[in-house]
């Protein structure tokens, strides 16, 4: 069966192009083995949206990467026009919400996603930050307008935390969670503990290379590693917290020196989230081990499940990337389309 589905793509970013790179690339693939036909209707960013509802073509998407502002495209341009315009009353099945984090109050993403499931539409977000305030009214709201709400690049990037912890340990006990989950951090203090940089110059190394985020206080600060422990919480622990609830520490007050005494020790120290069943979720420097298995460096992520039956699971990977991030946006957009096809069957 092929299913068609039509796509509004809120933010034409680094994640954005990323899906549609993706797309372009694996096309025929995707169709041929999951009967699974998206097309892009509308792309909307800051300054206006493109809108074809019959789909645009591939080429059109690969060049609106270089079109600035996209809605001067002369074809299917609608300059000025607002995401939350496109998103209510273009007919789609599902928004793609990438736009750039806002730990503050989650917009515009969260007036996004609210709006999608008004209007009947699936949400895939990689942003983190409507999660982070308000994951348990989302997903309350997306039940109650019987849609989906998938967010499997907000954690770990294209590396698949969350599906793994959710299906692979179904039949087990998870009893905590502790990771890595910043690349940039664990790239600074790679930096400081491998080469002895200071933190300055490994922040601003880290941000010529693209690693820090628009703003870099949502690194350094642990804002971004606390907001995934708020996503595990809730999604994988059941247990519903907010940003709040999450003893934050970062790393500017790491030193050069405490990276040396852990070193003579065999350790080094690691910007750790944690969840476990007795003590408050946070994030905060942890020594640990050398040969620990979380101790990946540069901007590597790791996770370990602790689990009742199957003990430590460990899992590695690249956290961050516009095409690794968006590879979970395709991820989780199967995983909805699986999901649609199935109630399909079953009311016929
Ligand atoms: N990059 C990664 O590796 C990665 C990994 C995991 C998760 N994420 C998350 O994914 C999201 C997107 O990341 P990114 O790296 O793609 O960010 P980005 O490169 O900054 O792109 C964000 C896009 O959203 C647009 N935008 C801003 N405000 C908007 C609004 N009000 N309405 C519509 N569009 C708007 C921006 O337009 P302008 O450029 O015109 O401002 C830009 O096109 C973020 O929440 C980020 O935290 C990113």
């Amino acid at each position: 069966m092929k299913y068609e589905m039509r796509i509004i793509l809120i933010g034409y970013g680094v994640v954005g192009k990323g899906v549609t790179t993706i797309l372009a690339q694996r096309y025929a693939e995707k169709v041929k083995d999951y009967g699974f036909n998206p097309k892009i209707v509308a792309v909307a960013d800051i300054d206006g949206a493109v809108i074809n509802p019959r789909g645009l073509s591939l080429e059109k998407l690969e060049t609106l990467k270089t079109t600035r502002p996209i809605s001067s495209d002369p074809e299917f341009g609608h300059p000025k026009m607002s995401a939350l315009d496109v998103i209510e009353s273009v007919e789609a099945e599902v928004v793609v919400e990438v736009t750039p984090v806002n730990i503050q109050n989650a917009e515009p993403a969260l007036s996004h996603i609210i709006k999608a499931f008004k209007t009947g539409k699936h949400v895939v977000t990689t942003n983190k930050g409507p999660l982070a305030l308000a994951m348990p009214t989302l997903t309350e709201l997306a039940e109650y307008n019987n849609v989906y709400l998938r967010f499997s690049g907000t954690v770990g990037g294209g590396t698949p935390m969350l599906e793994f912890a959710k299906r692979c340990l179904a039949g087990d006990k998870i009893l905590a969670i502790r990771g890595i989950l910043n690349g940039t951090t664990n790239y600074i203090l790679t930096e400081m503990s491998q080469n002895n940089v200071t933190f300055q110059d490994a922040l601003a190394n880290a941000q010529k290379l693209g690693y820090a985020e628009r703003e870099p206080l949502m690194d350094i600060d642990g804002f971004d590693t606390a907001c995934k422990v708020v996503i595990l919480s809730n999604w994988i622990l059941n247990r519903k917290i907010t940003l709040r609830d999450v003893d934050r520490t970062g790393v500017r007050d790491v030193s050069l020196r405490e990276l040396e005494e852990a070193t003579k020790r065999g350790n080094t120290i690691k910007l750790i989230g944690s969840l476990d069943s007795d003590e408050k979720p946070s994030v905060k420097p942890t020594e640990l081990p050398k040969n620990h298995p979380l101790c990946v460096s540069g901007v590597l992520n790791a996770i370990t499940f602790s689990t009742e039956y199957a003990g430590e699971q460990t899992l590695v990977g690249r956290g961050a990337g516009g095409v690794e991030t968006a590879s979970a946006v395709l991820r989780d957009l199967l995983d909805i389309r699986h999901k649609l096809a199935n109630k399909l069957l079953n009311s016929n």
